[in-house]
């Protein structure tokens, strides 16, 4: 399952799921709030959650909990399951300040409560590797974020795979934060299974000059031929 669209723009969702190329939907609370999904509080959350799993189901949608409490994150990886059967619940892999406790809530949601989660915002193999262990469906490893710091991604993932593949461990890495349409492929090829993209450089994956100027050619070479054809 190679491509995830990370947006929550309902047009663009429907456009690319159209199109058949798609496997599934990430988001976070930043793309809800650059999306303009703000304000009427859980419900705005709650409504194009539905909207979107309904869309694309039976395709995974990750929905990220909006609390680093604890038992509130418990409630609302529950609630958000409840929406939609394929509804993933996206977890940080530790606190704003390093606290620890999400692992532990990770392991409670995939193993007592039955509910898949999407560990994220995780910067190296390690991180990963040990969400991974937690029980983890999904690992994220922010890998535009990785280069803009200065490490190779594709050493990371690939390292990352090697790891999984020899503990056989289930979970798979979704390769995110993409930068630029060259990140897919890479990324791909290092070992991710899933990278994650946004909809302007999927348009950009598959819109080429060359192409253009082909198809012009064809399409003004069948009128004449046609035209020549008719008379
Ligand atoms: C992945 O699941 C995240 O939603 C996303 O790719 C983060 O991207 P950013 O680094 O551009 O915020």
């Amino acid at each position: 399952m190679p491509i995830f669209l990370d947006t929550a723009d309902l047009n663009e969702i429907k456009r690319f799921h159209s199109m058949g190329v798609i496997r599934g939907v990430t988001t976070n609370p930043t793309i809800f709030l650059k999306q303009g999904i703000s304000g009427g509080g859980m419900k705005a959350l709650e409504n194009r959650s539905k909207e979107i799993g309904t869309l694309i189901a039976p395709l995974p949608l990750s929905v990220e909990v909006t609390t680093n409490d604890r038992n509130r994150a418990v409630e609302q990886a529950v609630t958000f399951a409840g929406w939609s059967e394929n509804i993933v619940v996206k977890v940080t892999v530790h606190g704003p300040e390093g606290e620890l406790e999400n692992l532990e809530l990770i392991h409670e949601l995939e193993s007592k409560h039955n509910i898949r989660v999407n560990v994220t915002a995780m910067m190296s193999a390690q991180q990963c590797l040990l969400a991974a262990l937690a029980g983890a469906t999904y690992v994220s490893i922010f890998a535009g974020r990785v280069n803009d710091m200065g490490y190779n991604a594709c050493v990371e993932i690939a390292k990352l795979r090697g790891l999984l593949d020899k503990l056989d461990l289930k979970s798979q890495i979704i390769a995110g934060s993409t930068r630029e349409t060259l990140n897919v492929i890479e990324w791909l090829e290092a070992g991710a299974h899933i990278v994650t993209v946004l909809p302007h450089l999927l348009e950009k994956m598959l819109v080429h000059p060359y192409t253009k100027e082909t198809v012009q050619m064809f399409l003004r070479d069948a009128e004449k031929a046609y035209s020549m054809l008719q008379e």
